[in-house]
């Protein structure tokens, strides 16, 4: 039976995190100075209040691996994979993955992986997969860097991107793991309401993707819940996608899920796509919210549309 294979297969658990942001802050009252926006309508519409911009792809997925590896301790070149999600890769070709991997010094494969802001979570996933399959070591990174690929003059999509990334590293265990469940989703036909064409700035029908993207959040989770077999009152720490506070407000409201229980970090990096969900992480995981034990539910969406959840039961 494919479950009971699953069952007996190896499972891997997250050794350590870090991130990787520029330094320099642009706050919404630098927008304001200079768009059409305020301080005000950001921080209601989106509960922004600034976020970090400068570095590439690379040198953010560098500085978050770099610091990935040296919590968990692992020595770089034991890593068997490194799984890089961004959408705004350093070139179009070779993968972004090739570079951080010469720059950490990694052994074993390196590619990206592109699902836009799901596109962490999808690689996660994956990484528990290869784990499976025999990887002992795998480098996860969540990098992008936004303002590469936004119209610093459009007040709609400007206020709300930012750029950083976050890195975990997973390392196989004897036991079954720390993954219980996962969902994996994708409408195509709706990706035309978030995109980005070749040297062109991101198109956004901003109340589209907000209304869809709560949806899939709720359904994604729900979906991932049931596999994992946990309640969603179970849950200790949410780890959604910091796109907007409002969609996780809503979002945690249908699931049920007070939203203290949920991992903010938007406030401060606005959207940064891929790197979004592992700096929620690892700066919950830095705060001491998080328990052996503990039932943590990620949650990311975006353009595509493509969603993907998991659920991990916390051990380090
Ligand atoms: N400052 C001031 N006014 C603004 C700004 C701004 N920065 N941006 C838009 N407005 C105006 C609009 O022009 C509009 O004016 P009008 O009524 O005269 O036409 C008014 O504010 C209201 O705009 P809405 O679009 O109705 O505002 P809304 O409450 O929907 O909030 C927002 C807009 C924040 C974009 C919201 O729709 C949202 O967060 N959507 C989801 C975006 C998202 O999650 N994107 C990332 C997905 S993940 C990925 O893959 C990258």
């Amino acid at each position: 039976m494919a479950t009971s294979r699953l069952l007996q297969a190896p499972g891997a658990t997250i050794t350590g995190w870090g991130v990787g942001l520029p330094d320099n802050i642009v706050t919404n009252a630098d927008l304001a100075a200079r768009l059409d926006t305020s301080d005000e309508w950001i921080v209601e519409r989106s509960g922004i209040r600034e976020r970090r911009i400068g570095g590439t792809s690379g040198s953010l997925a560098v500085e978050a691996g770099r610091a990935a590896l040296k919590d968990a301790g692992v020595d770089p070149a034991s890593v068997d994979l490194l799984l890089l999600a961004t959408s705004t890769p350093d070139q179009q070709m070779p993968a972004t993955a090739s570079f951080v991997q010469d720059e950490l010094g990694l052994s074993g494969g390196a590619c990206d992986v592109n699902a836009a802001c799901s596109g962490f979570v999808y690689a996660l996933v994956a990484g528990y997969g290869m784990a499976a399959l025999g990887a002992q070591r795998i480098l996860v990174i969540g990098s992008d860097v936004m303002s590469r690929i936004t119209d610093q003059e459009d007040r709609g999509t400007a206020v709300l991107f930012g750029d950083g990334a976050g890195a975990v590293v997973l390392e196989a265990t004897d036991g079954a793991g720390q993954l219980l469940g996962w969902d994996l989703g994708s409408d195509g036909s709706t990706r035309h309401i978030l995109y980005a064409d070749h040297r062109a700035h991101t198109k956004m029908d901003g109340k589209e993707v907000f209304r869809r993207a709560v949806r899939v959040m709720v359904t994604s989770s729900v979906r991932a819940l049931e596999a994992a077999g946990v309640a969603p009152a179970d849950v200790k720490l949410v780890v959604p996608h910091q796109a907007n506070v409002r969609i996780i407000e809503a979002a945690c409201k249908r699931l049920e899920i007070p939203t203290e229980r949920a991992a903010l970090v938007l406030e401060h990096t606005g959207n940064t796509s891929a790197g979004s969900i592992p700096l929620a992480l690892a700066d919950a995981a830095d705060a001491g919210r998080l328990d052996d034990g503990d039932i943590v539910l990620v949650v990311g969406f975006g353009a595509g549309m493509s969603w993907a959840s998991a659920v991990l039961r916390w051990a380090r």
